[in-house]
């Protein structure tokens, strides 16, 4: 028996030199006993050398990949499981392509579990706020992830926070995020996280908010906040309570008006789909679509974003709004058009006589593009690729809704709409043919409006504007 001892749990630069030499030296994976140091067989043998000539061996790509993730798993199984399908790729160079192949149907669902875990640890970390005089402000969180996912997810939360010192503390590691580098310590005690905080009763109020007991599914929403992760969570304490009284308050939201779903309601829903890899099947539901810009990886902006924003309003409107990406406030609630610009632009839709509730509104980009300026989160116009990658969604909703008139807010939903620059001054108030049976008009966009600094030619362009919008509504009537 030949035992590898690698020096941690997830290890993979160990295990990928011990595979290595192992492969190499022809050591058959049922005579490989993997240990993490210090645990393994006391007659261990020494490692074998790599053969002086040994031949170089490349793997292909999916499985570098694969393995990076199945590492993190928590199965005492992980290290034989892809030595051997490393073995086996010398004989069977196609392996991960046979997906009823009982090793890589075993390494796909490992890989799965951990891309939930670290899912659910971007979800559900909750910050507190740590004071101490002699400090710098550190917000800090106890989490316990499914799997060792602390490493792989810390970049997320530092790209989020950029400007805040945090440390998140897990039984297998430590990150820490000072604004400038992460660093990672050993794992801690619950004991070592503060408790509570002022943050406990923000949390406590946004979750009682979104709550629609209407919607109430026990199963569902225990799937997707398994109970292991309630107890660090602030507003778990609200939730048996909620429950309670689902019964009573739906009988009251029955009594009162209907009003759509929102969003979010929608979002949470189609979550379980989310996990999903996304197969590159263009979507043929407004569901999917939203479902799919969630997980979508066409370009890097999802990185700094919190969620991806899809287009709203009903799946048969006649007339389709595009405008350019979400902003900050989009960003946050996951609608377009609901900042600044958004209520300048209502403004000019309830002047021109346009129900904004029977259009759908969307943007040629999906996720909120922005630099960090100090604590704000700056714009930045997304660049030919992100519009060209985004356009599968753009297209898709198009597709799905058919709408008669499609209207490119600005020169960014120009280019997304009719695939080539259209000035604005020049092709507003014209009706272009489209390639999808629609008509294509083009006017400026609601933040360009905003920043006109002349309040005169603010004026003017905002009159042009409510033209333009009552034009395409006419045209799509
Ligand atoms: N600007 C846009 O182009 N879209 C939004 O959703 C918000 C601001």
């Amino acid at each position: 028996m030949q035992v590898v001892r690698l020096a941690h749990e997830t290890d993979f630069d160990g295990w990928r030199e011990a595979a290595r030499r192992l492969r190499t030296g022809g050591v058959a994976p049922e005579t490989a006993l993997w240990t993490i140091d210090g645990a393994g067989d006391l007659f261990a043998e020494a490692m074998p050398a790599a053969p002086a000539a040994a031949p170089a061996f490349t793997v292909p790509k999916g499985f570098v990949e694969l393995a990076d993730r199945v590492i993190l798993h928590r199965s005492d199984e992980r290290f034989a499981l892809l030595y051997r399908l490393l073995w086996r790729l010398q004989g069977e160079p196609n392996l991960l392509r046979i997906l009823s192949d009982p090793d890589v149907v075993k390494a796909r669902d490992l890989a799965k579990n951990v891309s939930r875990a670290a899912h659910k640890m971007k979800a559900f970390v909750r910050f507190r706020l740590v004071i101490d005089p002699a400090e710098p402000e550190t917000y800090v969180a106890w989490f316990e992830p499914a799997h060792r996912v602390t490493e792989a997810t810390a970049p997320f939360f530092a790209r989020r926070f950029a400007n805040v010192r945090f440390s998140i503390l897990t039984p297998d590691a430590c990150a820490h995020w000072d604004t400038k580098g992460l660093t990672f310590t050993p794992g801690a005690d619950p004991a070592d996280a503060p408790r509570e905080d002022t943050l406990e009763d923000y949390w406590r109020t946004y979750y009682a908010s979104i709550f629609n007991p209407a919607r109430l599914k026990v199963a569902a929403m225990q799937k997707e906040m398994p109970k292991r992760y309630w107890r660090n969570l602030p507003e778990a304490g609200l939730i048996p309570e909620l429950i309670a009284r689902a019964e009573a308050r739906t009988q009251e939201m029955v009594g009162q008006a209907a009003s759509e779903p929102t969003r979010r309601v929608v979002r949470s829903a189609l979550r379980a789909s989310r996990d999903a890899p996304f197969d590159g099947q263009a979507p043929t539901t407004l569901e999917e679509v939203a479902a799919g810009v969630q997980v979508c990886r066409r370009c890097d902006l999802w990185r700094d974003a919190t969620q991806g924003v899809p287009g709203e309003g009903p799946a048969r409107a006649r007339l389709m709004f595009v405008g350019e990406q979400p902003g900050d406030q989009e960003d946050l609630a996951g609608r377009p058009f609901v900042g600044p610009a958004g209520q300048m632009f209502d403004r000019a839709l309830a002047e021109a006589g346009v129900p904004r509730a029977q259009t759908f509104v969307t943007n040629a980009v999906k996720h909120f593009k922005h630099e960090l300026r100090g604590k704000r989160r700056l714009h930045k116009t997304p660049g030919t690729g992100e519009v060209t990658a985004c356009r599968w969604w753009l297209d898709a909703e198009r597709r799905i809704v058919r709408p008669r008139v499609i209207v490119a807010l600005g020169a960014t939903a120009g280019l997304a709409v009719f695939g080539r620059p259209t000035p604005i001054g020049q092709f507003r108030q014209q009706s272009l043919q489209l390639s999808d049976q629609a008509q294509g008009v083009v006017t400026y966009h609601p933040s360009y409006l905003l920043r006109l600094p002349d309040p005169a030619a603010k004026a003017r362009a905002y009159a042009l504007f409510v033209e333009d919008l009552r034009f395409a509504w006419g045209l799509a009537a």
